[in-house]
């Protein structure tokens, strides 16, 4: 990530939107800054696709605002799909002509100097890795070819911002990668704020340096992944497992004197020891003056599984 004194690029407040009587965005509230990946992630239906066609002016909030670089979305629009590169969900290329072609368009569209078209174009298709096929039809592409030459697209027009609606879906694990360290690659060397809806959690999350978690209109959790399960499902808390040599109830109380140590639990030689700060320092210290050894110590960061189970995992 770039430095950039931390401004933010998006700013929705309390965006809402609703079809018929149905709530889809449901009051959201979402700060993105310069230089991030963020991930807005979440099942089928979660309403990502609804906040990003909010965020490009292509459909009007029912009630709050959304602002992409300084501007009002639903009133400026044409200023924000200046600074800004979309990857629709669906693609819209003209099949029968060829990967040159369909981003010549692009760049005429965009105002783009003639002059600078052929070498854009060239630059675009060698990032993505589509410049030997520049000259062919896009009926010819494979699905993960006319993601990647979406990208292109995108990057025709050298935006602040990218968003990606599912840059990754229906696509085998290899090409999805490609494209995620191409995100990466962007990101770092052209300073590009991306911002990357997708309901492939484990997958997109890797690159992330922030996400966010919609589920059924609702941004549940935000922030870094990291410490994401930990606000989601322990209260801020950390889960300690620690193996030792073996255990008493004299070491068990010592533990549970350390600070900021709210529960023990113990099974065999393992405790489970929950608080509300990293005390693994700590810890080792007071089982080493005990003349006791650590066999196992880890901070249980099942916190991205729990979130798939709870929230991603087909019912
Ligand atoms: N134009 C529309 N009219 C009525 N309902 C809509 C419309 N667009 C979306 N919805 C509904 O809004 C909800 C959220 O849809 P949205 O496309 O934003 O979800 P999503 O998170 O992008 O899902 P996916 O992962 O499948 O792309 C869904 O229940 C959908 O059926
Ligand atoms: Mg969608």
């Amino acid at each position: 990530m770039n430095n950039n004194n931390n401004e933010p690029i998006i700013v929705a407040e309390n965006l809402t939107k609703q079809y018929g009587g149905t709530t889809v965005v449901n009051n959201l509230n979402l700060k993105i800054k310069k230089g991030e990946i963020f991930g807005l992630l979440g099942p089928n239906g979660a309403g990502k696709s609804t906040i990003i066609l909010m965020m490009l002016g292509l459909t009007e909030p029912s009630s709050g605002s959304i602002r992409v670089a300084g501007f009002n979305s639903t009133k400026e629009p044409i200023k924000v799909k200046r600074v800004t590169g979309y990857l629709p969900e669906r693609l819209g290329f003209y099949e029968d002509l060829t990967a040159r072609q369909n981003l010549k368009y692009t760049a005429e569209l965009n105002s783009i100097a003639q002059k600078d078209i052929e070498s854009k174009i060239g630059e675009a298709l060698e990032i993505v890795g589509l410049e030997k096929n520049k000259n062919q039809p896009v009926n010819t592409f494979s699905k993960g070819m006319k993601k990647r030459l979406g990208i292109a697209d995108v990057l025709i027009k050298d935006p602040q911002l990218a968003i990606l609606d599912e840059p990754t879906e229906g696509l085998d694990i290899k090409i999805a990668n490609q494209i995620l360290d191409n995100i990466q690659i962007l990101n770092n060397a052209k300073n590009i704020t991306f911002m990357i809806s997708s309901h492939q959690l484990n997958l997109i999350q890797k690159i992330c340096t922030s996400i966010g978690i919609m589920s059924k209109g609702k941004l549940i959790g935000e922030g870094k992944i990291d410490n994401m399960g930990r606000g989601l499902f322990s209260e801020g808390r950390y889960i300690i497992e620690i193996e030792l040599s073996n255990v008493n109830p004299e070491i068990i109380q010592k533990v549970r004197t350390i600070k900021s140590v709210v529960n023990v639990e113990s099974n065999d030689n393992i405790l489970e020891i929950t608080s509300d700060e990293d005390i693994r320092s700590q810890l080792s210290r007071v089982i080493l003056e005990n003349n006791m050894l650590i066999t196992k110590m880890n901070i249980k960061d099942s916190s991205l599984e729990e979130i798939y189970l709870k929230y991603f995992k087909e019912e």
